[in-house]
C-alpha cells in the first residue's frame, strides 16, 4: 500500500545562458523557496535546448553556466535532487510511451508551435518551415520529464501553463485507457496528474528600459557579471528628463521597482522620500540602486565563480542527483511498463 508522502515539486530550466535578475526573483527564488516545503526535484533541460541551440560549444556552456546559477542561488544539492534531463534515458523512453496517448492535434494547438506556424505564413513561407519534431513535440517530452517524477506541482512562469495541462491531458488519456487512478493514495497507482503552480505574486521585474525584464528585448541585467559591468548595466537605465531639482514619483520609475527587490523596507521608504522631495538626479538614484544590487550580488557572484572554476566539482554534483533521480525513475517506468504489457 502506498503511503501517504510528501508532495513533489519539479521543474525544469532550459539552459539559454546568462541568467538574469529577473530569472532570479522570477524563478530561481521562487523554486528554492519550494524546496523548503516539497520534495523538490529540479533540473536543466538539456535536451529542450538542442531544439534550438545547434552550437555545441554554446549549449555546453549554458548548462554548465545555469547549474552553477542555480546552486550559486542557493540550490542545496543535498536536499533538491538537481540532475540534467539528459542523464536520465527513462524520460525519453517514457516520452516514447506517452506519445501513443497524445493526439497529434493537441501538438497542433501548442503555442509555441502555433507562433512558428503563424509567423511563416505571415511571412508567406510554408507553416512548417524551420519547425523541427523536437519543437513540435517539446510538450510530450516536457510531459515526460514531469509524469516521471510523480510530480504534484510544477513551478512555472505564465507562458508554460499550457505545457503543464497537455501533461494533465496526457495523463488522463493514460489512466482513462488502463482504469487506472492517478491520486497518490490509491495502491491503483497510474499517472500522477499535475498542476502548474503559477508564480502569480512574484514582482515582475523591469529591464532597462522599463518594459519586462527578458533576454529576447536586450534590456536585462546579468546576474553574474563583474562589479564594475553591473554599475554599467545599471548606469543604463532609461530615465525621463526630469531635472535634479524636480520632486520625482517612486511608483513610476523603474530604479525604484528594481531598488525595492535589493532594499529593505527603511531604506525603501528613505528613498520613496528622497524621490518625493525633489534635489536628487537620476544619477544618484541609480547610485543608491547599484549600492543594495550589489550587495546582495557580491556573494552570489562569488561562489558563481567558484563553482565554475571547479569543473570537476559541479559534474560530481550533477552525478549524484542523477543518481538520485534515475533511482525513482527506474521505478516509476517499471510500474508504467507493466500497465501497457511491455515488461
Ligand atoms: N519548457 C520549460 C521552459 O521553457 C522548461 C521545461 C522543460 C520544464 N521540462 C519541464 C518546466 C518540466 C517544468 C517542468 O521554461
Amino acid at each position: 500500500m502506498e503511503t501517504s508522502r510528501k508532495k513533489v515539486s519539479l521543474t525544469g530550466v532550459k539552459p539559454t545562458g546568462n541568467l538574469h535578475i529577473g530569472n532570479y526573483f522570477g524563478a530561481i527564488k521562487p523554486a528554492l523557496e519550494l524546496a523548503e516545503t516539497y520534495d523538490a526535484r529540479y533540473f536543466i533541460a538539456d535536451y529542450h535546448a538542442l531544439n534550438t541551440i545547434k552550437d555545441a560549444a554554446v549549449l555546453a556552456a549554458n548548462i554548465r553556466e545555469v547549474a552553477a546559477g542555480w546552486l550559486a542561488g542557493g540550490l542545496d544539492a543535498e536536499k533538491t535532487i538537481f540532475y540534467r534531463q539528459s542523464s536520465i534515458p527513462e524520460t525519453f523512453e517514457l516520452a516514447t510511451l506517452l506519445m501513443a496517448f497524445t493526439s497529434k492535434g493537441l501538438m497542433n494547438r501548442a503555442h509555441a508551435y502555433k507562433a512558428a506556424a503563424q509567423a511563416n505564413t505571415e511571412k508567406g513561407a510554408d507553416p512548417d518551415a524551420g519547425v523541427n519534431m523536437g519543437l513540435f513535440t517539446y510538450p510530450v517530452l516536457m510531459a515526460a520529464d514531469i509524469l516521471l517524477f510523480d510530480s504534484d506541482v510544477v513551478p512555472v512562469g505564465k507562458d508554460q501553463t499550457q505545457h503543464v495541462e497537455m501533461a494533465q491531458d496526457v495523463a488522463e488519456a493514460f489512466n482513462f485507457n488502463y482504469g487506472r487512478d492517478g491520486s497518490t493514495n490509491s495502491n491503483n497507482l497510474g499517472l500522477t496528474i499535475p498542476t502548474a503552480l503559477v508564480r502569480e505574486n512574484v514582482a515582475v521585474v523591469p529591464g532597462l528600459d522599463g518594459r519586462k525584464m527578458s533576454k529576447s528585448y536586450n534590456n536585462a541585467i546579468p546576474l553574474f557579471c563583474s562589479e564594475k559591468q553591473l554599475r554599467k548595466f545599471i548606469m543604463r537605465i532609461v530615465t525621463n528628463s526630469q531635472g535634479v531639482e524636480e520632486p520625482k514619483k517612486p511608483e513610476d520609475s523603474q530604479i525604484f521597482l528594481l531598488y525595492k527587490l535589493f532594499a529593505n523596507a527603511e531604506e525603501q521608504a528613505a528613498l520613496a522620500s528622497r524621490y518625493r522631495a525633489g534635489g536628487m538626479g537620476w544619477g544618484e538614484a541609480k547610485e543608491e540602486l547599484f549600492r543594495v544590487t550589489n550587495r546582495e550580488l557580491a556573494p552570489l557572484r562569488e561562489r558563481f565563480n567558484v563553482i565554475m572554476e571547479d569543473p570537476l566539482r559541479l559534474d560530481a554534483i550533477l552525478a549524484q542527483g542523477a543518481e538520485k533521480a534515475r533511482a525513482i525513475a527506474v521505478k516509476t517506468l517499471k510500474r508504467l511498463r507493466k500497465i501497457v504489457g511491455i515488461q
